[in-house]
């Protein structure tokens, strides 16, 4: 039996309300694993759960979907999706439930190898980001030679999409701020600024048309320049705009409410992405990390919608 600090909140709202606490770490029980968590992965969804926008899970909350860091123990029957799993063995851990600490005991369905070649945040950012990515591609069937539109490029979820529609041989047009314009350039993509005049913008760089639009941005702006430019609303898919996507019949992915959660998708894209990153073709951009008890610093980061890349706390920095 241990004990280790975690990140919690006693009540809804704003990340100022954090505390960081000691708190006891399970033993692993059947199918568990007990992990030393190098990174946790700092995504918007933790904003939202802090906010009190996923319902109301008991007090006090615990955050971090994802983590990366060492296996310190296995229960019995302990078998991960992509087989054995040993103390020692560096892993990503996704989906998880409270990976802001300095350790975790999660079922060990949710472990996976860490991919050769990615660092701790790296690492600890690649699977929430990239299984919503991939459910986006899936749902809209982004193939060769199709001619993708991606709002919010540059973000997590985004410059994966980006990534992966390039990878599947479409053409991509991707959304992001002027700072980040470069950043979509050298990945492949071509890069437009938001904001007004955005359809006239991807029409230049598309003048034959747009056959697939992903909104990972959720404004009005992202979703009426997709059903102004791509005909066919089966091939529009939201991620973050939920009130207007079902008022525009588009499709929409994830935990929001009329939304397809795909979770046989996501599972299943989970040793894809392994895969994809063990032979560097997926880049993961951190724009900046914390340790654990700045968490209400990483947060804010998060919060400003514009953090630059990913994000991700370093409980056990070494
Ligand atoms: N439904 C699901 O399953 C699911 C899963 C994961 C995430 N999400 C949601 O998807 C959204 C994106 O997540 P993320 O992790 O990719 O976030 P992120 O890394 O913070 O990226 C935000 C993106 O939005 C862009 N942006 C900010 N303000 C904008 C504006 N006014 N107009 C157009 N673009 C703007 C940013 O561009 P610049 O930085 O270049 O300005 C950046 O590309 C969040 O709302 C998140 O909660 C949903």
């Amino acid at each position: 039996m241990t004990n280790g600090r975690a990140i919690i909140a006693n009540s809804f709202g704003t990340p100022e309300v954090l505390e960081l606490v000691e708190l006891h770490v399970p033993e692993p029980g059947p199918g568990e694993v007990t992990i030393l968590v190098h990174a946790a992965g700092v995504n918007p969804a933790d904003i939202k759960k802090l906010a009190g926008q996923f319902g109301s899970p008991s007090l006090p909350m615990r955050f971090g979907s994802e983590v990366a860091g060492v296996v310190q123990a296995v229960g019995p029957d302990a078998v991960g999706p992509m087989g054995p799993i040993e103390v020692g063995h560096s892993v990503i851990a996704y989906p998880v439930s409270g990976g802001y600490a300095d350790e975790i005991t999660v079922k060990a369905s949710s472990v996976l190898p860490m991919p050769e070649g990615l660092s701790w945040p790296e690492a600890a950012n690649l699977l929430a980001t990239g299984v919503t990515a991939w459910h986006l591609l899936e749902a809209t069937g982004v193939g060769e030679g199709d001619r993708v539109l991606i709002h919010g490029a540059s973000g997590g979820v985004g410059y994966t999409a980006a990534q992966l529609a390039l990878l599947r041989g479409a053409t991509v047009v991707g959304t992001a701020s002027a700072a980040n314009q470069t950043l979509l350039t050298d990945a492949g993509a071509r890069a437009v600024v938001y904001g007004d005049g955005l359809a006239d913008r991807v029409r230049a760089e598309l003048p034959d048309g747009v056959d697939v639009a992903l909104d990972t941005v959720g404004t009005d702006e992202a979703l009426d320049v997709s059903v102004d430019l791509v005909s066919d609303r089966s091939r529009i898919a939201t991620i973050a705009g939920f009130a207007r996507g079902a008022e525009l019949g588009v499709k929409m992915l994830g935990g929001g409410p009329g939304a397809d959660p795909g979770r046989d998708i996501r599972t299943a894209a989970r040793p894809e992405l392994i895969a994809l990153a063990d032979e560097g073709k997926i880049d993961i951009v951190i724009a900046r990390t914390f340790p654990l008890e700045a968490a209400s610093e990483a947060l804010e980061l998060v919060r400003s919608g514009h953090p630059g890349g990913q994000v991700a706390l370093r409980p056990n920095d070494h």
